[in-house]
């Protein structure tokens, strides 16, 4: 089959000068590790989330493993228009077969043959001598170049095979038809002088190397997948096999927004690019995340939470001076709004006036010192300090005082398959008792809804996070909630063995800190309001 939009490569031209191709495997090598399988319908979301981020090729899956891996890769192939859509296949005819019928409906379709080359996998995973590997090559190849636009072959364990053996097999793949040569470090085993050098000789020694497009695939048992996959482009590597959040087998894949940003930033040492839209790549990570229910750790570079966010005075006071001190790229760039000045006990004066005059304050040099004075005692109690903390202090208030409300019952029951009901008691400090039902979509959010009623608050949830402190089955549950109610944002915090009760108390925290922060009402003492169960508010 002829590829009727080979846009750059030719005979004539070298491949070093074009573009690196991001060729993307989150739902190929990403999607079939422990913890982040995804449906159908999660796939192809995430797979149109990949090509508006402008991912050259989209690895959609493993056609051969299972009806439903088929039905996901047909399904994504016939989505895509611009990305080409990508089908793994073993070097034998039912793989290849099955890779081609999933692509049938692809605009653009690519199948990636692959087979160990390895002695050690020659030897002992598949009983292969290196004539038999390098026929099963050739054959796969030329099977592949019948049924898509084009073919990848890949090399598994390139980086542990004899060089020669490997430029040979990678040869033959070539005039077989191969226009993409992958080298992957299957085994994360590398280091990054180490594949550079590989990649360079490779490129030299393989027939028409120059005229094809090597590619690398690292994995990150070592911590370096996304450093080797770096030093391969400096050497001439134009495409990188990656995936979002750095997802894949054992300890993962190269991170493809890592991979992107470094060649982004220092592209006048790379000289050269990718054609992603960085301004995607937040979105799509945390849309990976919501799909597979695993968040990335806090810490992680370019999309972790913690990635734009500046704590310590010194980095907060050059920040807000000039934010080429301590940032070298803008969290717009990457689709984040702006850049965090979190508030903890590293943070400075400068800081802290700034976002208590975001705040609408304006305390004078003797209020800001009362104040600074009482946020570091807070900061070394509180992890991190919000708006609302910060508010209640320049108002003089303690923001960790309890009440005005208090919790004194609380009842959850789940219904399978149809929600669930709660209804709380609670005493005001004025006096009022009040008692509440509600049902909701699942515990949480029926306690929350009796709660809103109960108190007369209405809550916007936005975000809820719970997770466990301490390990075993009597580890504590952590509950962090935010909320937006009359166009502010509340944030409460609790800790508590029983997840639902923490995501209770998280929840009074809120409202008592609403309640705080707005004139007492008129209180009518020693009532008892009871209201019955009902449909949501
Ligand atoms: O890691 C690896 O070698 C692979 C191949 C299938 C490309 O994932
Ligand atoms: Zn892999």
């Amino acid at each position: 089959m002829n590829n009727p939009q080979h846009d750059e490569q030719n005979e004539a031209g070298d491949v070093a000068a074009e573009h690196v191709r991001i060729f993307d495997t989150t739902l190929r090598d990403g999607e079939q590790t422990p913890g982040f399988s995804m449906d159908r319908r999660a796939k192809l979301r995430m797979a149109q989330m990949l090509e508006a981020l402008g991912v050259d090729v989209l690895e959609a899956g493993f056609p051969q493993a299972s009806p439903d891996d088929f039905a996901a890769v047909a399904q994504i192939a016939s989505t895509l228009r611009d990305t080409t859509a990508c089908a793994l296949a073993r070097c034998v005819p039912g793989d290849i077969d099955s890779a081609g019928r999933a692509l049938e409906q692809a605009q653009r379709s690519r199948i990636h043959v692959f087979l160990s080359t390895s002695p050690l996998h020659r030897e002992h995973k598949l009983g292969m001598s290196k004539q038999q590997v390098l026929d099963a090559a050739v054959a796969g190849v030329e099977r592949a170049m019948q049924l898509a636009h084009e073919v990848e072959f890949s090399a598994e364990d390139a980086m542990r095979t004899e060089p020669e053996f490997l430029a040979e097999v990678f040869s033959a793949a070539a005039a077989a038809g191969a226009s993409t040569l992958n080298a992957p470090d299957t085994v994360g085993y590398m280091t990054p002088v180490e594949i550079a050098e590989r990649f360079a000789w490779l490129i030299a020694n393989v027939q028409r190397g120059r005229h094809v497009v090597f590619s690398s695939h690292c994995h990150n048992d070592l911590g370096l997948a996304v450093a080797n996959s770096l030093a391969a482009v400096s050497a001439g590597a134009r495409q990188v096999e990656c995936t979002v959040n750095g997802i894949g087998e054992r300890a993962g894949n190269a991170a493809l927004e890592e991979i992107v940003m470094a060649m982004k930033v220092r592209g006048a040492w790379f000289g050269t690019d990718t054609r992603i839209d960085t301004k995607k790549l937040h979105p799509a990570s945390r849309l990976l995340s919501e799909l597979t229910g695993q968040n990335v750790q806090r810490n992680k570079a370019i999309v972790g939470e913690n990635a734009f966010a500046h704590e310590s005075g010194i980095h907060q006071h050059g920040m807000l001076k000039h934010r080429g001190t301590y940032e070298i790229m803008r969290p717009e760039d990457v689709g984040l709004a702006e850049t965090k000045l979190v508030l903890g006990k590293h943070s400075g004066r400068a800081a802290l006036r700034q976002r208590l005059e975001t705040l609408g304050h304006a305390p004078g040099d003797a209020a800001m010192d009362e104040i600074f004075v009482r946020f570091k005692a807070l900061a070394d109690k509180k992890r991190e300090i919000h708006d609302d903390d910060l508010d209640a202090l320049a108002r003089g208030r303690d923001p960790d005082a309890a009440g005005p409300w208090r919790l004194t019952r609380l009842d959850t029951s789940a219904h399978l398959g149809a929600g669930a009901s709660a209804s709380v008691k609670l005493r005001h400090d004025d006096g009022r008792e009040v008692a509440e039902a509600a049902l909701g979509d699942g515990p949480v959010d029926a306690v929350l809804r009796a709660m809103e009623r109960a108190t007369d608050t209405t809550l916007q949830l936005t975000r809820f996070q719970v997770q466990a402190v301490g390990e075993g089955g009597d580890a504590q549950g952590e509950a962090r909630l935010a909320a937006q109610h009359d166009g502010r944002a509340w944030n409460g915090h609790a800790v508590s063995t029983d997840i639902v009760e923490a995501a209770a108390q998280a929840a009074l925290a809120i409202v008592n800190r609403i309640a705080q922060s707005t004139p007492a009402a008129t209180p009518s003492p020693q009532t008892t309001k009871t209201k019955t169960l009902g449909a949501h508010a």
